[in-house]
């Protein structure tokens, strides 16, 4: 029964997924826990399972790369930890509200990077130096063709003394299923849901099998993984925490 509703919302999103992110941050004007951003429900719970796993295999005196940042609450989050982090994501209009919504930090900056661009991890390797990266929430949105693309400008970044982390979300039924989870019904979609479908990729999902196709053995070495929980914004009527099953790895190039 939701059909319908899903092809009607999703009938305008562009068709380049990039005009699509673009578009939808264009769009948005609050964020955190009450907002409009399906995935930034500022869970401290949620941070507090990477939070082990992140301290324990970056090198403190690497700089750190948030990639994908959205509207920077995780650089933020990083930069609680780390003496300097960079948020990047292919939309001016998230660096622009991250800045905005970071203003007074003075060990974070925000870029503007396509980060699935041949060449891209040369530009930041030049800037930057080996560095640290952090990823949530990016590979589940891309195609295999931009994972990989995305993995290989890492592998340039990381060189040999960085690591990467990434959390995807990883829910095992279809999108259908997906919306339903989070309470989509004909009649109800709720705003964040709403707007993501309007703009976005539909998002897939990342597991151990994604993650060993994206980043092969022969190049990459894992280090450790496992299952996570990821928060999104609640959108019940009680207010309560919502989550998704999600996955996370970490990763050094071999
Ligand atoms: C689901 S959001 C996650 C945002 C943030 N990591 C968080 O957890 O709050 C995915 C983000 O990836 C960005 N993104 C998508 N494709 C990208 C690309 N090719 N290069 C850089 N950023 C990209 C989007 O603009 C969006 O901000």
């Amino acid at each position: 029964m939701l059909v319908p509703t899903v092809v009607r919302l999703t009938s305008h999103a562009p068709k380049d997924p990039l005009t699509g992110w673009e578009g939808y941050w264009r769009g948005i004007h609050s964020t955190g826990r009450s907002g409009e951003v399906l995935w930034d429900s500022g869970s401290l719970t949620e941070a507090l399972q990477y939070a082990d796993a992140i301290v324990a295999h970056f090198d403190p005196t690497l700089p750190v790369i948030d990639v994908g940042c959205g509207n920077g609450t995780y650089t933020r989050w990083l930069a609680k930890t780390f003496p300097h982090v960079t948020g990047i994501d292919v939309s001016q209009s998230a660096v622009d509200l991250a800045k905005k919504e970071s203003a007074g930090l003075n060990n974070i900056d925000f870029l503007a990077v396509d980060a699935t661009q041949i060449g891209a991890g040369d530009a930041l390797l030049k800037q930057m130096g080996p560095s640290n990266i952090f990823v949530r929430g990016v590979l589940h949105v891309l195609k295999p063709d931009k994972q990989a693309r995305l993995a290989d400008n890492l592998r340039v970044l990381v060189k040999s003394t960085g690591r990467v982390f990434l959390t995807e979300t990883n829910f095992p039924g279809n999108s259908l299923a997906y919306m339903q989870e989070l309470g989509a019904t004909r009649q109800n979609i709720a705003p964040p849901l709403r707007s993501a479908l309007e703009n976005l990729p539909r998002p897939g999902h990342f597991g151990a099998q994604e993650r060993g196709r994206a980043f092969p053995s022969a190049q990459w070495k894992l280090i450790t993984d496992g299952p996570v929980s990821i928060e999104v914004v609640p959108m019940n009527s009680h207010d309560l925490r919502q989550q998704v099953p999600g996955y996370f790895a970490v990763l050094t190039g071999s």
